[in-house]
């Protein structure tokens, strides 16, 4: 077991449970009490042996004073999260792919083209899981120094027809699970003085979407969140910005456009209101996201910046 920040000590408290030195081993590849467990692969390979920083193939590319930092991608199972994933891991990360849907986080890990990664089972809805897979990253790679919150859900609806089940379940995915992992994570940035947060939103939130209207909310949330934590701890060396996609070419648009009778008009009529006249495609998004997560974006914070073909320009 890598050292853990100070501040773990108290989640473990919390918790009641992995107090510290006791069985919240990294045993890999061996489920937890959530069920999560952990792959990892360095081009296609497997690495082993305790700790993590100084093996698998291509992840210390270049000089040893360079450092390797550790990052978090919820949502990181498909879509947007998945190229994050990529992006992050073929620049200085070693990448904890978390998701609910732990296939797609092995698939993420599995198709890495270069770098490493682990696939971790996290649910952003319940605190239980994402503690749980918090001791378990930092367990098996060291502090969480960048946070990208990625997981995200909707159906498109008018308002009128949802209800508050649909709100509930909107809210928890796109906003609270945003809470509860910078929650987790920003007191050991806090400890070691660095830190990067990128949240995803979306342009629903800065210019509405038809359908569209607890979602938007939830993605207005986050930016308006994202700016007070970046005020909160601006001289913590430590950054939070925002990238909002447009409408961009991943599962999730292909869900909605087929669980809505309407989806498609919707979808075509966002593409006609792009000045670029196309949707996105998530390796766009996870450029921007990879930027604003390296250490060379030290200076920009509370930042909200739109990937979408100039659909906001604001
Ligand atoms: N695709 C778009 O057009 C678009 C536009 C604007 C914003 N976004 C945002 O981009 C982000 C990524 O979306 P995407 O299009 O890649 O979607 P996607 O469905 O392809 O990926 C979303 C991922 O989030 C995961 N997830 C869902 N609920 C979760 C939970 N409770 N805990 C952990 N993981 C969970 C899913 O399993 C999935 O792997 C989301 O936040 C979304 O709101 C997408």
């Amino acid at each position: 077991m890598l050292d853990r920040p100070a501040h773990v000590a108290q989640l473990d408290r919390a918790n009641g449970f992995y107090p510290l030195g006791s069985g919240f081993k990294s045993s890999r590849g061996r489920s937890m009490s959530s069920g999560s467990e952990t792959q990892s692969s360095g081009a296609g390979t497997q690495s082993s042996g305790a700790g993590t920083q100084s093996s698998g193939a291509g992840t210390q590319s270049s000089g040893a004073e360079e450092r390797q930092r550790v990052a978090l991608v919820t949502g990181g199972g498909s879509g947007i999260g998945r190229q994050i994933c990529h992006a992050l891991a073929d620049g200085r990360c070693v990448v904890a792919v978390a998701d609910v849907d732990i296939n797609g986080a092995r698939e993420t890990v599995e198709n890495l083209p270069t770098g490493r990664a682990i696939a971790v089972e996290m649910d952003v809805t319940s605190t239980d899981s994402v503690n749980t897979a918090y001791l378990k990253i930092i367990d098996e790679l060291g502090p969480v120094s960048v946070l990208v919150n990625c997981a995200g859900w909707d159906v498109l609806m008018p308002f009128v027809d949802t209800d508050e089940d649909f709100w509930d379940r909107v809210i928890e995915i796109n906003f609270k699970g945003m809470l509860r992992t910078t929650h987790v994570c920003l007191p050991g940035m806090m400890e070691a003085g660095y830190g990067r947060i990128v949240n995803i939103s979306s342009d629903a939130a800065r210019v509405g979407s038809s359908l569209e209207a607890v979602y938007s909310g939830a993605k207005g949330g986050v930016i308006s969140f994202t700016k007070t934590i970046a005020r909160e701890v601006a001289k913590k060396g430590i950054t939070a910005n925002v990238v909002c996609p447009g409408p961009t070419a991943t599962p999730l648009l292909d869900g909605i456009v087929q669980a809505s009778p309407d989806g498609q008009r919707v979808i075509d009529a966002m593409a006609r209101a792009v000045p670029m006249k196309r949707i996105g495609r998530p390796h766009e998004v996870a450029s921007a996201v990879a930027y604003l997560a390296s250490d060379v974006a030290g200076f920009i914070t509370g930042q909200t910046l739109s990937v979408s073909g100039g659909l906001t320009m604001a």
